[in-house]
């Protein structure tokens, strides 16, 4: 999806909207993405430790039963995800959606789970709140696909769009760490509580982890990661875009720094 810099400001919430006084008047698009963020709602529950490590390539069901995931490349990696049946979210998706984009990119965000849109195109972020992500990502001069990976919490859609419960969030949390090994992000975007819940198994709100450079431990490496508002809940969210623009200007400094510019 290519956008315009005007729309890239627009979707932004950066950019002032003039309307003709004679004009029709603005229409707000109501959103339709997934979970706890389309609600509105920043919270989500948080991934407990155990749970975290209790979730094994033994839980997942995978392809080859003799290769944990922690081993997998990316092709076993994506048929795992696709065959998975290690929580009930496999239940009613149509198909998992593993994740999109560069396989070693310097930048990784990572969303909630996958939406009726995405379960339907099996790629994430494609409906409205992948509009808004594109947009955040072209404001920082990025694009999807180009240095850029999208990953999600869960793989397979929560029916109702519900937020992902923990046990879930945990039980896939195997594949988003392997996926994390295999592209050695130089830094990672968390969207949202759902994404900070499962990767960092943080439980503070998200107004208290914005701003901090957080890691997350890969092998030997610490991995910087920065925390923003999830696209869908800002979507409902408005006055939190300039927050989220805060965010991503941050991010694009330590990602310059990261890469010694
Ligand atoms: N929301 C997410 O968190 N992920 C998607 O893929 C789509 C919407």
């Amino acid at each position: 999806m290519s956008l315009s810099r005007k729309e890239v400001l627009e979707e932004m919430g950066l950019s002032p909207v003039w309307v003709r006084r004679d004009g029709p008047p603005v229409a707000r698009r109501a959103p339709t993405d997934a979970g706890t963020a389309a609600r509105g709602d920043e919270r989500a529950p948080p991934v407990r430790e155990e749970n975290r490590s209790a979730a094994t390539s033994s839980t997942i069901g995978a392809v080859d039963p003799s290769v944990g995931v922690e081993r997998m490349d990316w092709n076993l990696l994506r048929r795992s995800i696709s065959e998975c049946r290690a929580c009930g979210l496999c239940a009613e998706r149509q198909q998992a959606v593993p994740g999109v984009g560069d396989e070693n990119a310097g930048w990784l965000f990572v969303g909630e789970g996958p939406g009726a849109e995405e379960d339907a195109r099996g790629e994430p972020f494609v409906g409205q709140a992948g509009r808004l992500l594109d947009a955040m990502l072209a404001a920082i001069g990025l694009k999807r696909g180009e240095d850029v990976y999208i990953a999600n919490a869960v793989k397979c859609r929560p029916p109702g769009n519900r937020t992902p419960e923990s046990a879930e969030m945990a039980a896939c949390f195997p594949f988003l760490k392997r996926q994390i090994a295999l592209i050695q992000p130089k830094l990672i975007v968390l969207l949202g509580r759902a994404a900070v819940s499962s990767v960092l198994g943080e439980e503070g709100s998200l107004a208290s982890l914005r701003g901090k450079t957080l890691a997350f431990r890969e092998g030997d490496r610490e991995i910087p990661v920065l925390a923003t508002y999830h696209p869908a809940y800002l979507l409902r969210n408005l006055p939190d875009k300039a927050k989220a623009w805060e965010d991503l200007c941050r991010a694009r400094a330590l990602m310059r720094k990261l890469q010694g510019k």
